[in-house]
C-alpha cells in the first residue's frame, strides 16, 4: 500500500511571507504580489526531483556537458479561481511549462465541489502534472479535480497548497494516497463553514479584492 506523504516547506522566507498573507489589514495587491512570491519559492521545492538531460554546450573557455530541464513535460494545472493566484509564480520559474484548467465551485451546503470548466494540454501521459490550489480545506475540490486529472493518465501527480487543514489532508490521502502534498502549513482545523482556521479567510476574495 502507498504511504501518502506530505511535504512541509518550512523555509523561513516561505514562513514569513505566509504569516504576512494571513493578517486580515493586509491589502489586496500585497495579498497578491506575496502569493505571487511564495509560488516562486515553492516551485523551488516542488521541482526539486524534476529530471534532467545532459546535453552538450560551449562555455568561453571549453565544451561540456552540462543538464537542464525539459518544462514542456511540466504542466500546471490550475484549480480555480484561487489556484491562478499561485500560476503566475510557479511560470516565473518554470516558463516552458503546460497549462490546464479545473474549475470547481464548493457547493454552500453539502461543501462538496461542483465541476463547471476542464481543460488539459494533449499528451498527458508524458507529462507531470503539478495541481495548483491555495487551500486545501475539505479537500473536496482537490480530491474531485484529481479523479478528473487521472482520467487523462498524467506521468505524475503533485498537490501544492499554501495551507492545509488535517481533515482536507486525510480526505485527500483516502482517496489520493499516490499523490504527495506540498504545503507551507498544516493549520489546526476547519471551522463549521468549512474555512481553515486561524487559516488567512477565503483566498480567491483576498486575491481579487471580491469582498
Ligand atoms: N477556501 C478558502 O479560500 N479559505 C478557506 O479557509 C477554505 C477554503
Amino acid at each position: 500500500m502507498t504511504t501518502p506523504v506530505v511535504h512541509l516547506i518550512d523555509h523561513p522566507l516561505v514562513q514569513h511571507k505566509l504569516t504576512l498573507m494571513r493578517q486580515k489589514d493586509l491589502s489586496t495587491s500585497s495579498f497578491r504580489r506575496l502569493l505571487h512570491e511564495i509560488s516562486m519559492l515553492m516551485a523551488y521545492e516542488v521541482t526539486r526531483d524534476m529530471p534532467t538531460q545532459m546535453i552538450d554546450i560551449e562555455t568561453p573557455l571549453e565544451k561540456m556537458r552540462s543538464p537542464v530541464i525539459d518544462g514542456k513535460k511540466t504542466v500546471f494545472v490550475v484549480i480555480m479561481r484561487a489556484g491562478s493566484g499561485f500560476l503566475d509564480g510557479m511560470l516565473d520559474v518554470v516558463p516552458g511549462a503546460r497549462v490546464g484548467h479545473v474549475g470547481l465551485y464548493r457547493d454552500p451546503k453539502t461543501l462538496g465541489a461542483v465541476e463547471y470548466y476542464f481543460k488539459m494540454p494533449q499528451g498527458m501521459n508524458e507529462r507531470d502534472a503539478i495541481v495548483l490550489d491555495p487551500m486545501l480545506a475539505t479537500g473536496n475540490s482537490a480530491v474531485a479535480a484529481v479523479n478528473r486529472l487521472k482520467e487523462t493518465q498524467p506521468r505524475s501527480i503533485r498537490f501544492v497548497a499554501l495551507l492545509a487543514a488535517p481533515e482536507g489532508l486525510k480526505n485527500f490521502h483516502a482517496h489520493h494516497p499516490d499523490v504527495p502534498v506540498y504545503t507551507a502549513a498544516i493549520d489546526r482545523q476547519l471551522n463549521e463553514h468549512g474555512y481553515i482556521v486561524p487559516g488567512l479567510g477565503d483566498a480567491g476574495d483576498r486575491l481579487f479584492g471580491t469582498k
